[in-house]
């Protein structure tokens, strides 16, 4: 039976088939990868989690097995509230939303606010899992550059005004203003400053995914655009992806309580919850202490991967090739000249080098990238990265 006639338009986009491929060949060991973006094996406290967990099923077993509220236990609405505040976001328990993790969120979010035809506007490059979502809600998506500043604000004034001339402003932005995923580069306060001006002029929400904001190794903290909001257009996305574990799949939503009630009724009829021993881990390690743990041991394995990661980029990569220098967080992001094509070479790296990255051009909503690709080195060793940036110069070399 052929079940091809039964898909949804949806389904029947082409997607990303060419990404799910190369993550199945990165779980190949000869490979070293720099293509996903995910913690180190070295940077979770397994021994911790364990006692928790174990602790938690003897004492609360009825608690951790059964389903939980859909906005989320409330001690760890509470306790997320009391973070977010400390962290300079002010946050009531009513005003958090435990999700399955920010990208569970962002959809809900969705789900909240678009309808087919709406316009948003999203960084280029941007996060590819954001690209993804938005891409089911079938929106008309316009993108605005990145440079070391973040986002290109001068240009983004441009295209609202633009935009304004047709009547065609856009309902939302989505960014990640820290440590960015794909570049690494962190918007700076005086843009920061700016984007929440022209969110004000022209009307439009503005989505911070901070993923990775807590995890800065070099460099002088920014405040988050929801800490400088004065207006509630800030939508926050946090996660315990970077800084726990991605496993248990637990993130929030930080915004205005009406918000978060109609994200709730939406979200009812997705998952109806977020699982209940993820909820609890991450709430028992904020009350002993252990995320701060965490975060200062990643942020060390973080600080180190990066600096050998970006000497061995100045010491073997091509003349004609440039990179970003992140502050904290994952990734850089490389720019080849401008006829390298990154997507073309992949396979060529993988089987010859064994190493994989990222492809640029998928994290662009509309054309560009071709010649850029994204390294991810929270996850190689330090004698990975040694032995894997050398070798993927020596191919990149003998190819253009
Ligand atoms: C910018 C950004 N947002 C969200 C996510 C997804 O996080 P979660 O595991 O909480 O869904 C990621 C994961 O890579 C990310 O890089």
């Amino acid at each position: 039976m052929d079940h091809r006639d039964y898909f949804s338009d949806l389904a029947r986009q082409p997607g990303n088939t060419a990404l799910a491929e190369l993550f199945k060949l990165t779980e190949r060991p000869d490979i070293i990868s720099f293509a996903g973006g995910f913690p180190g094996p070295d940077m979770f406290l397994p021994e911790e989690a364990a006692e928790v967990t174990r602790q938690l099923l003897v004492e609360e077993p009825y608690t951790v097995l059964g389903y939980s509220p859909t906005p989320g236990f409330s001690a760890l609405r509470e306790f997320l509230a009391e973070r977010q505040s400390r962290l300079g976001m002010p946050a009531a328990a009513g005003e958090i939303l435990v999700t399955s993790g920010s990208l569970q969120g962002l959809d809900i979010l969705g789900r909240v606010f678009l309808n087919r035809g709406d316009r948003i506007i999203v960084e280029a490059p941007t996060y590819l899992g954001a690209l993804s979502t938005f891409a089911s809600y079938d929106v008309r998506i316009d993108s605005v550059p990145v440079d070391t500043e973040g986002l290109d604000t001068a240009r983004l004034a441009a295209l609202l005004e633009q935009l304004r001339r047709q009547d065609a402003l856009p309902k939302l932005l989505y960014t990640v203003p820290t440590f960015q995923n794909p570049s690494g580069q962190t918007m700076s306060h005086r843009r920061r400053q700016k984007l929440l001006d022209l969110a004000g002029r022209y009307g439009f929400l503005i989505i911070e995914d901070n993923a990775y904001g807590e995890l800065r190794f070099a460099g002088e903290e920014v405040p988050t655009l929801k800490a400088l909001d004065t207006d509630e257009r800030v939508i926050y996305l946090g996660t315990f992806s970077k800084i726990l574990s991605p496993g248990i799949r637990i993130g929030w939503i930080h915004t205005a309580g009406e918000i978060i009630e109609r994200a709730v009724l939406v979200r009812q009829a997705m998952d109806q919850c977020s699982n209940s021993l993820g909820q609890l881990l991450a709430l028992e390690f904020g009350r002993r202490g252990l995320i701060e743990k965490q975060i200062s041991k990643t942020v060390h394995l973080l600080g180190e991967r990066a600096r050998l990661t970006l000497d061995l980029l100045a010491r073997e990569f091509p003349t004609g090739t440039t990179w970003t220098e992140p502050e904290g967080g994952f990734y850089t992001w490389v720019s080849l000249p401008p006829a390298v094509d990154t997507g073309r070479l992949l396979s060529h790296c993988i089987e010859k080098a064994r190493v994989a990255y990222v492809a640029g051009a998928a994290f662009y909503a509309g054309k560009g990238g071709n010649n850029q690709m994204r390294l991810c080195y929270s996850q190689p060793s330090l004698d990975d990265i040694a032995r894997g940036i050398p070798r993927l110069a020596r191919a990149l070399t003998t190819l253009f």
